[in-house]
Order: C-alpha cells, then sequence, then structure tokens
C-alpha cells in the first residue's frame, strides 16, 4: 500500500518538477491563469491515466457495489503539504461503513455525484473532518472545470469554502472538537480539502469556530470573499487592522486614520462578494474607498461604507476613469481589481504616479502590462492560509469584526437540494449578474 502511494508521489513530483511554479502553486487570481493553465491540462492528463489505472486496482467492493476510495493510503489528495516521507503515514478513521457523497469532476466540464466515496484518511494527527452544512459557490469552481486548470488530477473535487460541524478529529487537534460549528478555507490541491463532498478533510489552524451570529448560509461566505478581503487588505496591501474594540456596532470610526486620511482604496468591483467585504473592512480602518459598481448595487456599497460611487452603467472604462481621477486626483495608494484584465489596467492608470502604490489584481492581469516604479503588484495567493498557520490571524480577526456586528456577510441566495443542484448554482453564477447577492448551497 505504502509502495503504492510512494509510486504516485513519485510520478506526482517528476510531474511538479516539468511544470512552471506559478501554475503549480496557481491562485484562481491575477494573470495567472490567463494562458497558463494549458501546461498542467496536458500533463495532468498523464496523472490523471495513473491515478486512474491506480484507482481501478484499489476500489473496494461495499455492499456489493464498487466503491471509490479516495483515501491517502493509496491516492495521496494531499500534494504540496505532504509531499515528504513524514506524511506517508497516515490514520485511519473508525467510522463503521460511512461514505462520503462526492461530486466528481471526471473530465473537464464533467461531473458526476457519487454516493460511494470512502470515508476520508488523516494524513496526520492535526487534521480535522468536517461535515458541511452549507458550500459557497464562487466563480473558481465553474471557471476551472470549464478550462480544466487548478484539478492536479482526474477525478477531482472542487469547492473552496463551507460551513458545517465537525465529525472528527486528529487525536493532536486542541482547538475544536466534534460537533463544534466551523467554517473553513480550503487550497484546491487537496482533493479531501474540496468542499462538494459530504465530509471534508483540513489542517485544524484552517478550522474557525462559526460566529454566533451567523448560520451555517451566512457562514459559508468567508471562506473565500471574506478571508480574500481581509487577507488581501491587511497583509497585502498593508491597511492596518482595525481593533475589535472599536469597532462593536456598526458605526464607522470617528476619523480616518491620521497617516492615511487623504488616501483612497480604489475597489474596481464593489458589488462583488470579496468587494462587499473589502468595502467594509477598509471603513472600519478608515480608509477612504471608492467603488466601482452598477447603479443597481449603488445603495448596496453606499450601505457598506463605501465614500465614493461611481456608477458604470453605459459608460466606458474611460469615462470611468475619469470620474475616477476626478475624485481622487493622485491620492489612490491602493487598489483591488475584481473584474479582469481590463479594468486591471484601468485601475494601473488610476493610482498616484507620485506616491507608493499596492495594486492587487485579484481576477486577472496581463503579464504585460507597463508597471509604474511607484506601484507594486501584489500577488494574492490564498493558498498562505493552508501553507502558514501564522496567517490563521486573519481569520480569527475576521471572526472577531463578524462576532461584534462590524463586518455583515453578502445576501444569500440559497439553493436546497446538496451536492445535487451544485452544477445549477455554478451555471447561476456563470450566467452573470447576481445584485450583489452570494450563491450557497445548503447540504442538509
Ligand atoms: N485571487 C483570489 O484568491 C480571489 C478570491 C476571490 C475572488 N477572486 C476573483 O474576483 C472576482 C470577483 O469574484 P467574487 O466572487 O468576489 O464576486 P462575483 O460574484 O464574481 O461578482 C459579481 C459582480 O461583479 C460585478 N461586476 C461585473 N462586471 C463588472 C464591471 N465591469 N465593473 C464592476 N463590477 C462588475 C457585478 O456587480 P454590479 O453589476 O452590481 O456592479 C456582479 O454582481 C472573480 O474573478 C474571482 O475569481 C479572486
Amino acid at each position: 500500500m505504502v509502495s503504492s502511494s510512494t509510486k504516485w508521489l513519485s510520478s506526482l513530483v517528476c510531474f511538479r518538477r516539468r511544470l512552471k511554479p506559478e501554475v503549480l502553486d496557481g491562485e484562481h487570481s491575477s494573470h495567472r491563469f490567463g494562458t497558463d493553465h494549458k501546461e498542467p491540462v496536458e500533463s495532468s492528463h498523464s496523472i490523471s491515466t495513473t491515478l486512474q489505472q491506480s484507482a481501478r486496482t484499489s476500489r473496494e467492493s461495499v455492499a456489493g457495489k464498487k466503491r471509490h476510495d479516495f483515501s491517502p493510503q493509496k491516492e495521496p489528495a494531499v500534494v504540496e503539504r505532504t509531499v515528504s516521507d513524514d506524511t506517508l503515514a497516515t490514520v485511519s478513521v473508525e467510522k463503521g461503513s460511512s461514505l462520503n457523497q462526492s461530486l466528481l469532476v471526471v473530465a473537464e466540464r464533467q461531473y458526476k455525484l457519487v454516493d460511494d466515496c470512502a470515508y476520508p484518511t488523516l494524513a496526520n494527527e492535526r487534521e480535522v473532518i468536517i461535515r458541511p452544512m452549507a458550500v459557497g459557490l464562487n466563480p473558481i469552481d465553474w471557471m476551472s472545470v470549464d478550462y480544466n486548470f487548478c484539478l492536479p488530477s482526474f477525478p477531482w473535487i472542487t469547492g473552496r469554502e463551507c460551513a458545517g460541524v465537525v465529525d472528527h478529529t486528529g487525536s493532536e487537534v486542541t482547538n475544536v472538537k466534534v460537533g463544534d460549528q466551523v467554517w473553513t478555507s480550503t487550497y484546491y490541491r487537496d482533493r479531501r480539502a474540496g468542499c462538494f463532498q459530504q465530509f471534508v478533510t483540513v489542517p485544524e489552524h484552517t478550522v474557525l469556530p462559526m460566529p454566533a451570529n451567523l448560520n451555517f448560509d451566512q457562514a459559508s461566505t468567508l471562506g473565500v470573499a471574506g478571508l480574500t478581503a481581509a487577507m488581501t487588505l491587511w497583509k497585502w496591501l498593508e491597511v492596518t487592522m482595525p481593533s475589535v474594540s472599536c469597532t462593536a456596532g456598526s458605526s464607522p470610526p470617528a476619523q480616518a486614520t491620521p497617516s492615511r486620511s487623504d488616501e483612497y482604496l480604489l475597489i474596481w468591483g464593489g458589488a462583488t462578494m470579496t468587494g462587499q467585504f473589502a468595502t467594509q473592512i477598509a471603513r472600519l480602518s478608515g480608509l477612504k474607498t471608492i467603488c466601482v459598481a452598477s447603479e443597481t448595487s449603488k445603495s448596496l456599497c453606499t450601505s457598506l461604507g463605501a465614500t465614493h460611487v461611481i456608477t458604470r452603467d453605459g459608460k466606458s472604462p474611460e469615462m470611468l476613469l475619469e470620474e475616477v481621477q476626478a475624485i481622487a486626483a493622485d491620492n489612490i495608494t491602493c487598489a483591488i481589481d475584481l473584474v479582469g484584465a481590463e479594468t486591471a489596467s484601468y485601475c494601473l492608470r488610476a493610482v498616484s504616479t507620485q506616491r507608493p502604490v499596492l495594486f492587487a489584481p485579484l481576477a486577472m492581469m496581463k503579464n504585460d502590462m507597463a508597471i509604474a516604479r511607484n506601484v507594486r503588484i501584489e500577488t494574492v495567493e490564498m493558498k498562505r492560509f493552508v501553507l502558514d498557520e501564522d496567517n490563521a490571524f486573519y481569520a480569527e480577526r475576521l471572526n472577531s469584526l463578524i462576532e461584534a456586528g462590524a463586518v455583515k456577510t453578502p445576501e444569500l441566495d440559497v439553493m436546497e437540494g446538496g451536492l445535487a443542484v451544485v452544477e445549477e448554482g455554478l451555471a447561476r453564477i456563470k450566467a452573470g449578474n447576481r445584485n450583489g447577492r452570494k450563491v450557497v448551497v445548503r447540504m442538509s
């Protein structure tokens, strides 16, 4: 069994060496998935063939039917975190005949809902198995399946955020216990962590207690949009974290932080899920915001604390740029783009030409853009939350702000029906404008 794992891992390591680092580490953001996804697509097919062959020989018959077994003993799903000898030893979980319903991506653009995957196996004793009660759907979920990137092999399991109940903990887990209500944010490289399955296995430090004032549906929106906004602002754009004590209730700080009182954060895509969180967090830090959004979403952005909302209906990006500059002059020192390559280029034209600028292109950015010397491009890598335990701090602070009522989650479009309706939910997101509403699938 171990030798089969070792073989699988060796071929994976070879595969990883052939790929560009930016592909392997690819987050779903920025310039990375413009064209680069082509390479892993080709290469992953060879891996997937190996995997499928190995899977064929390892399936067991359970209750008279074939069972899909993706446990790490046979096919380690953890890649980056567990490509080391010490993690080859996995820990069996006694769960009787529990099976794990899973929405498999079996090929490009092809899902299959199966009921008979094996209950997960821990890779180490600091992991937690969560039973999701609600999963948040995100653009990356349909994009990665439509364009075949961030899928290390087939079959894979996608889905990056959920809220649910702790079903099992490794013996060294101390922060949560079975039965706790929690949320998490996952890294796509671990198939066991894909949220479109009945049991999701993640490292302990990525498991946060559910804020008491949220239900599962609301908490399932924190792992991607909420955490991305928090970490983008606090970690990558160097915005000062607001203290929890000064944010109780919903009133903004009396004054902007003095040193940044004349600075602006530009959020191109203020009504996006991430933009909604970012606007609230910036306001709590005393940073003035300019949000670009549709007329329909103007009142939403204003209610979340945007200092200025520029409505985009019927206007060219050039016209929007003029409006941004008329408000901010040369004082945009931070910017986030949540729309795409074209708007990212307009953000770069809107920012200060004299002051130091940090810009996070969260949706996409062309590699060949000219970058002024005063501008630093921040590549937001949300995998850092999973790979660096120290980053749990950002999620804890976000939790505190939510519990204090200082940050609220987006309005929801809740779908009943569990994994069977995930594809339909992703199609809704892909179809476009949701008027600021987040699509969430209820699992129970
Ligand atoms: N790098 C990361 O880790 C990361 C994390 C989260 C999200 N993202 C990326 O960020 C983007 C946004 O995702 P999301 O889930 O936060 O939100 P979303 O659900 O994709 O946002 C949809 C909203 O975008 C707004 N929008 C559409 N076109 C626009 C335009 N031209 N200008 C301004 N706003 C526009 C629309 O609002 P209005 O029509 O009302 O304006 C629409 O309701 C996606 O590309 C996603 O992949 C990246």
